[in-house]
């Protein structure tokens, strides 16, 4: 096979049209797909996560999207909960006071308007939709914008501030509100993820660590006051250099 290079937006656009339109109902995943003049060959076995076979020119950018979304995009489940939180060194993802804006590398918002655009729907909590008032859009890179919906259990928010958007609780979660859509992709903050966590639903999260240290502030994952040291739970995770940050893709079910 004689292979070929290409950008990694047109890897991007791949993965996006793998997204509404390849079936991947197999284990081995072929894909062929002519993308802006370039033919595409990919086998990617999903039983490993492992691309088999291709026809593309070894490029570390390209590869590392490939590796990040082939297996959220070619997922088999009806319905996936994928997270995302970009922390300090010391664990914390804003300052006491809510600043986050931008604790991540410009590697990383991209990212993060990637896991909108091939989700159905983004889930963000009370605290961070009243605190950063976030546009939660894909403004970055290619893809739709998912439906939004802000996770207030506690109700925190006011009518006028959620015209535009739904509004959802745990109850909501509970009852499996969200099982016509493929991709429901969590945000933050670091109480709504937890609380994902702790209920068993997240497929996969996206650690992103920063270099840097916030000393304090509002944590990433909400103590766990049952652990014991002996029952933690190891992960086998993935990494990819974001800039300067490093991200843990980690399939947690
Ligand atoms: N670095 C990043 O990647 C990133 C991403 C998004 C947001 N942020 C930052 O995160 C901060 C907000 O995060 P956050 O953790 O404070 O809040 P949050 O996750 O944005 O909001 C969670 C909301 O749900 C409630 N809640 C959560 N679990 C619950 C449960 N089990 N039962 C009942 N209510 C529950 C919380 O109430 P209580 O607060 O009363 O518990 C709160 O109202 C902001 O400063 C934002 O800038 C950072």
């Amino acid at each position: 096979m004689s292979k070929i290079s290409i950008s990694k937006k047109t890897a991007w656009s791949l993965i996006l049209k793998i997204n509404t339109k390849i079936s991947c109902n197999n284990n081995l995943v072929n894909i062929n797909e002519d993308i802006s003049g370039h033919k595409i060959n990919i086998i990617f076995n999903k039983s490993n996560n492992h691309i088999e076979n291709s026809n593309l020119r070894d490029d570390h950018e390209v590869n590392d999207l490939l590796k990040i979304f082939l297996p959220i995009v070619c997922s088999s489940k009806k319905t996936q909960f994928i997270a995302h939180i970009a922390q300090s060194l010391d664990g914390f993802i804003a300052t006491n006071s809510g600043e986050s804006k931008y604790i991540s590398s410009k590697e990383n918002l991209d990212h993060i308007h990637r896991l909108r655009a091939i989700s159905d729907i983004i889930i963000v909590g009370a605290n961070t939709f009243r605190e950063d008032k976030p546009k939660l859009t894909t403004r970055l890179v290619e893809g739709n914008n998912p439906k939004i919906y802000v996770f207030d259990p506690k109700k925190i928010l006011k009518s006028n501030q959620t015209s535009n958007i739904k509004v959802i609780s745990d109850k909501d979660i509970m009852r499996n509100k969200f099982k016509k859509y493929k991709t429901i992709y969590i945000e933050g903050g670091g109480r709504t993820i937890s609380y994902f966590m702790e209920k068993n639903i997240l497929d996969r999260i996206h650690v992103c660590l920063c270099p840097i240290m916030l000393g304090g502030g509002r944590p990433s994952f909400i103590e766990n006051k049952n652990i014991s040291i002996n029952n933690l739970k190891s992960y086998d995770p993935k990494h990819y250099q974001m800039g300067n940050d490093v991200l843990f893709d980690l399939k947690v079910r």
